[in-house]
């Protein structure tokens, strides 16, 4: 069973629609469009998700996706995103429950799982974010928290079946941002431990094709050591993702 590789960059609310475009342009330098059942994806701001950047964005085989969606089609929720929309639009790609929204913005268990409904339900391809934070590894939680986090996505996607890419981010709160990488054995074991209790809860083979990546300080010096253990199937890197010689260097580590 081989699974889908990802190299996803969360942009968070960085680079400006002209910032993205001179970004798309520089990286075309280095980075072609391959094919594969591989992707590259990259989360920018919403007002970034135009025709222009995506064509642009495509020139390197890469896809744009939103960084959040909100559960319902459309109504009264000022500030959120329709997944409606997104796929009106042709953004096939959306980041759900980043640890900065659980820890900034009160996303709650509950609420990743209903946004996940509403992403299988648009046809989306889509990455759950989860993730222990330094307070829960040090209590020994870990396992406890991951546990707890992958039910939600599990109870999803047993829900209602995707039709597009279920995947999942191991996030380690205390590595994101912070230069603090998990080392791989972490990551690693992390991982292992995710797709067990995807296992224990769905399908095996669903719980084998689902691609997990790990996210959390992800730099051009040890993405490729991050790559090469057996349960991590892809990369969401935020800083790094900013410089195109670095997001290109990472997306040249798979094909
Ligand atoms: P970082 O962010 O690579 O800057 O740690 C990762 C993320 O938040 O997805």
């Amino acid at each position: 069973m081989t699974r889908k590789k990802i190299i996803a960059g969360n942009w968070k609310m960085n680079l400006s629609p002209a910032e993205a475009k001179t970004y798309f342009s520089d990286i075309s330098k280095t980075l072609k469009p391959v094919r594969s059942q591989n992707h590259r994806v990259i989360f920018p701001i919403a007002y970034c998700l135009n025709e222009e950047l995506k064509n642009a964005a495509s020139l390197s085989g890469i896809e744009l996706g939103a960084q959040n969606l909100h559960w319902e089609d459309k109504g009264a929720f000022t500030g959120e995103l329709s997944g409606a929309h997104l796929k009106a639009m042709a953004i096939q790609w959306v980041l759900i429950a980043h640890s900065e929204r659980r820890q900034l913005f009160s996303e709650t268990d509950e609420t990743a799982y209903k946004r996940t409904l509403q992403a299988i339900k648009q046809g989306l391809n889509f990455i759950f974010c989860l993730g222990e934070t330094l307070a829960e590894r040090e209590a020994g939680k870990t396992f406890e928290v991951l546990k707890r986090q992958t039910a939600f996505f599990a109870k999803a996607v047993k829900e209602q079946k995707p039709t597009a890419i279920a995947s999942i981010a191991y996030e380690p709160v205390w590595a994101i941002g912070t230069g603090k990488t998990a080392t791989v054995e972490q990551a690693e074991e992390a991982h292992h431990y995710i797709r067990n209790e995807l296992k224990s809860v769905l399908d095996s083979s669903f719980a084998d094709q689902t691609s997990i990546l790990y996210g959390g300080s992800v730099n051009t010096q040890n993405a490729k050591s991050l790559l090469e253990q057996k349960n991590i199937d892809g990369l969401l890197i935020g800083g790094a993702s900013l410089k195109p010689q670095d997001f290109s260097a990472i997306s040249l580590l798979i094909s």
